[in-house]
């Protein structure tokens, strides 16, 4: 939701500023802006649009060795220029991701001001102004700003006559980057990684004064607070797109390592399985909650932890869980998931149930993140940087990770035994395999790419596998789709399908094989065109236009191989659709607004 960034230091700030912002537009692709320091004057260029539009319109050798940028995701007004940041008022200039919820009342009360965008940002930056006129010091201003502002921020502040970067958080993420050469603010680390890997996590509150050669952090009291420098594992060409056309086709490309990465760390052998999921037997109850695709890899862990762990388990999308009532068993555990471990809903359902005095634990991808940090124990995945806005990799981490969990609880319970390890050792082997020959994906999405409306069928597991495939291609070729459980659509929406409507059944589980099929015939015989993925042969020719086929694997694991067929499927039929694969229309990746 919006990327922030900055650099202050003896080399010229637009070129870093504009490379730090390509490595961010993935938060929010709505307009693009800079502000930059020309003879103790700020200048600003913004425009509607993508970076690469304000790439054009900006002088990229600009004398200018201090400035800070902004990607936006349109919260508060419509994607223009005049709600493009940066915003300045008086002597003051932002760049702010994040909500200022409580922005009208703080509009009324500095009425002084002319405020000329919809934005709250724009608000934020008249605040500052009043304050800095009051206090004569940025930083009694920002050791204040808490008293004044409801809501999230990550802020980059310039102020005329002076040639350092102020930064603030709350809520929105934030790191400040360092180097020989300068230093730089970021709403996350691939921004800076083209100079530098050494960077300080900002926690809620917490400021920074960064000037061309110093950095100064200080705690929320203003005192300076001493920090460890964090050193970013992952190499930047990881984060690049590495000969692909699209991050999306890297990502997909990338699962067989990530997934190993992440079985390796944590089934290396059984000592270690039970030192890192040690005491998740003893729970009655657990809640799995997540938004997007993070919701729907917690449908897969219900039915693999209720069956080999013998716990129930609700799962919930964050945006309602944290409204609703909760009945907590004594031994209650909430799981929360989330790739980006900043997704605004999910972190206030981790912040609730912790005030409930609630277990939770997180499954994370991005190392030192709010929800990492916050929630009392983490699993992370071993995704690596995820670009594209549609997830792959991270969703088919984040389900092998409850694999892992739901196979902890099944030898713990006598359910399983260690023999199941080896299931897991030969899965890269099996994805390169899919990957190797793309030609069945291939020719679905040139079935379907020109439909209007797809559906997907399957039950139990293969209904949780349905909802995240139809959700990609949804998001990647804005194709129409429903996923449906196969018995439930003839309750109304078979209505829908008539000659030549694609339905693609997922079909991997042998006690429900016979049924899905039925449920197959019966949108046949409405004219459907029928695109089945499995893993045993399909007698019955009647039931497919086109079969896929997938290995037969153990089913704590098998429907990796359907989900990579599904994102596989999406990518294609986003292709020959010509869209903006890496950034859906009104998409952002990291969603810090509720
Ligand atoms: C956004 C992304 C989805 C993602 C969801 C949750 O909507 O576009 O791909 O599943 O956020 O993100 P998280 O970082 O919490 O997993």
């Amino acid at each position: 939701m919006c990327g922030i960034v900055g650099y202050v230091g003896k080399d010229k700030c637009i070129p870093r500023i504009l490379s730090g912002l390509e490595s961010l537009e993935y938060r929010g692709y709505d307009s693009a802006g800079i502000a930059y320091v020309v003879n103790n004057l700020v200048k600003i260029t913004k425009k509607q649009g993508r970076i690469s539009n304000l790439k054009e319109n900006i002088n990229i050798d600009e004398e200018s060795y201090v400035g800070i940028g902004h990607t936006r995701w349109a919260t508060h007004g419509k994607p223009c220029q005049v709600n493009s940041h940066p915003h300045r008022v008086g002597k003051v200039t932002i760049v702010h991701n994040g909500i200022i919820e409580n922005y009208e009342t703080l509009k009324n009360e500095l009425s002084d001001y002319d405020f000329v965008s919809e934005t709250d940002s724009e608000v934020v930056a008249a605040l500052v102004d009043k304050l800095y006129k009051e206090e004569k010091d940025v930083k009694h201003v920002l050791a204040k700003l808490k008293d004044y502002l409801i809501g999230s921020y990550a802020l980059g502040i310039l102020i005329e006559g002076d040639d350092k970067i102020y930064a603030i958080r709350k809520d929105s993420p934030l790191i400040i980057g360092v180097s020989e050469n300068g230093n730089f603010i970021a709403s996350d680390v691939p921004a800076i990684l083209e100079y530098t890997n050494l960077y300080y996590l900002i926690l809620n509150n917490e400021f920074a004064v960064l000037s061309k050669d110093d950095v100064v952090i200080y705690d929320e009291n203003g005192q300076i607070s001493t920090k460890n420098l964090l050193t970013f594992e992952g190499s930047r060409e990881a984060a690049m797109k590495n000969g692909y056309e699209h991050y999306m086709l890297k990502e997909i490309y990338e699962q067989p390592k990530v997934i190993m990465d992440t079985i390796k760390e944590y089934i290396s052998d059984v000592d270690t399985l039970k030192e890192k999921m040690n005491g998740l037997e003893k729970y009655e109850e657990i809640d799995i909650v997540g938004c997007g695709s993070a919701y729907h890899v917690g449908l897969v862990g219900k039915s693999l932890i209720e069956k080999y762990g013998h716990i129930r388990v609700n799962v919930d999308i964050a945006s309602e869980y944290r409204y609703s009532d909760h009945i907590y068993k004594d031994n209650h555990l909430v799981l929360v998931i989330s790739q980006s471990g900043e997704t605004a809903d999910t972190l206030a359902v981790l912040r609730k149930a912790k005030e409930d005095g609630i277990d939770t634990l997180a499954i994370v991808n991005v190392v030192g993140s709010s929800i990492a940090r916050e929630a009392d124990k983490v699993l992370y995945i071993k995704a690596g940087v995820e670009i594209a806005v549609a997830t792959t990799k991270a969703y088919s981490c984040q389900l092998i990770m409850l694999s892992m969990i739901a196979m902890y609880l099944g030898i713990n319970s006598g359910r399983l035994d260690e023999s199941i390890f080896e299931e897991y050792k030969s899965l890269d082997k099996l994805i390169n395999d899919i990957l190797d020959d793309t030609s069945d994906t291939e020719s679905v999405a040139a079935m379907i790419y020109k439909n209007k409306d797809v559906f997907y069928l399957g039950r139990k597991i293969d209904y949780a596998i349905c909802m995240e495939s139809s959700l990609k291609l949804k998001e990647v070729s804005y194709l129409h789709s429903e996923a449906y459980a196969a018995g439930e659509l003839k309750h109304g929406t078979i209505s829908l399908i008539e000659s030549g409507t694609p339905v693609i059944s997922i079909i991997t589980e042998d006690d429900i094989r016979l049924k899905t099929l039925s449920n197959v015939k019966e949108v046949c015989a409405r004219g459907a065109l029928s695109i089945v993925i499995t893993n045993e042969e399909v007698l019955d020719k009647d039931v497919y236009d086109k079969l896929i086929l997938v290995p037969k694997l153990h089913d704590l694991v098998g429907s990796i191989l359907v989900v990579i067929k599904c994102q596989l499927i999406a990518y294609y039929v986003a292709k020959l659709n010509g869209c903006d694969i890496d950034k859906p229309r009104n998409l952002a990746k990291s969603v810090t607004v509720e």
